[in-house]
């Protein structure tokens, strides 16, 4: 099976771990072990337990707590992932095959459209309107989500714009997509993250045709257990369950158990809250940034997540910028085009004030020698 470059995680992976100031993020800075012992993780019982295999599909214990965070899903409606990333290519591997149409927003995560490519698939986007808050233009929404439509697959909240989708586009979404027959995939890894908008509702239990992915990477700031989940209708969910028999089995037992601890109530609302107290503190100070530019440097504000999608006033290439910006100044920022929105650069809010001050610092330079 060929795949084409996943653009964005290709840069990511190569560059990250070697600049000085990686802005390219989009979750806020991670949690260490040592505070999810704090919030109830035994580490030194843990040190005893023979490292076998774990449950494949999340052990028992997980996916029920998991239930609860999805109103009337069964144990048997879950499986636990190696990030959200496996969660999403499991339902692709399941859900698609060749000749099938897939519907997705832009701007997004770009992984669904690589991967639904790659099993042969003709992909259709609809835009966000950055005109209009980022609403979805509904034309094109309309001529992408037809009864030959497989799958819909969006960020809610949105990664890259930060915005969250109304009440009523969410209805106008399930409805479509019951009455076309299209799977919904919902990828929430960004509900909990929310700056200044109310928690976002889930698509979960809004049509039969939902699945949900989400994970413990953004708004729990724990990326480096890799745990994802899916929840689904149940014979989906089993199909899933078959392909990743064949991918990675399943997740490991330390981060299953982590992952136990990270999705009790009050410890998600915890991580959530270190994750809305980091974003309310870094906002202004990208706000006061961005508006040093003079108006050139223009955005609507995410209401969630750690990522700030700026439009820059010049024609230069996003790439071409991104490239100048960490050759010269070793800092990353993700390019709009890794994005599907050229003409934007998004930088992550979810660090340390002084290595936010810093990264945007350098950044500013960058920019600065653009527009002069
Ligand atoms: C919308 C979205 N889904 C999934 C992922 C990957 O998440 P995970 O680390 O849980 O695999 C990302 C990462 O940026 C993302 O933005």
């Amino acid at each position: 099976m060929r795949i084409e470059v996943f653009a964005m995680e290709r840069m990511q992976s190569t560059w990250e771990n070697i600049v000085d100031y990686d802005m390219s993020e989009s979750g806020v800075r991670p949690l260490t072990l040592r505070e999810l012992g704090e919030m109830g993780f035994d580490l030194e019982a843990f040190l005893d337990e023979p490292l076998g295999y774990s449950q494949s599909n999340g052990t028992i214990p997980l996916r029920e707590q998991l239930t609860a965070i999805y109103p009337g899903a069964t144990v048997d409606q879950i499986e636990v992932t190696n990030g959200t990333s496996e969660a999403n290519y499991l339902i692709a591997l399941s859900q698609v095959e060749p000749g099938d149409i897939v519907a997705m927003q832009v701007p997004n995560y770009m992984q669904m459209w690589g991967v639904a490519r790659s099993l042969g698939a003709d992909v259709r986007t609809f835009r966000l309107r950055t005109e209009a808050s980022w609403e979805p233009d509904w034309d094109e929404f309309e001529r992408a989500v037809t009864p030959e439509t497989r799958l819909l697959y969006l960020s809610n909240p949105n990664n890259p714009t930060g915005s969250v989708l109304s009440d009523a586009s969410m209805r106008r979404i399930a409805d479509r997509c019951e009455r076309t027959g299209t799977w919904l995939l919902s990828d929430e890894v960004y509900l909990g993250a929310e700056i200044t908008a109310p928690r976002t509702k889930s698509f979960w239990g809004m049509s039969d045709r939902v699945i949900v992915t989400s994970g413990l990477s953004k708004a729990y700031g724990i990326p480096g257990v890799r745990i994802g989940w899916l929840v689904g209708p149940a014979p989906l969910v089993a199909d899933c369950w078959s392909q990743h028999d064949y991918i990675t089995i399943g997740p490991n037992k330390m981060s299953d158990r982590i992952a136990r601890v990270a999705v009790e109530a009050k410890n998600r609302e915890r991580c959530y809250a270190r994750t809305g107290d980091i974003l309310r503190h870094n906002l202004p100070i990208a706000r006061e940034w961005a508006g040093s530019f003079g108006g050139r440097l223009a955005w609507t504000e995410p209401t969630a997540g750690a990522i700030g999608l700026m439009k820059y006033a010049a024609d230069a290439p996003s790439l071409t910028i991104a490239d100048r910006v960490r050759q010269n100044q070793s800092t990353l920022i993700v390019p709009g085009v890794h994005v599907g929105i050229e003409g934007h650069l998004r930088i992550w809010l979810g660090g340390k004030e002084e290595f936010l001050r810093e990264g945007l610092r350098r950044i500013g330079t960058e920019l600065t020698a653009l527009f002069d």
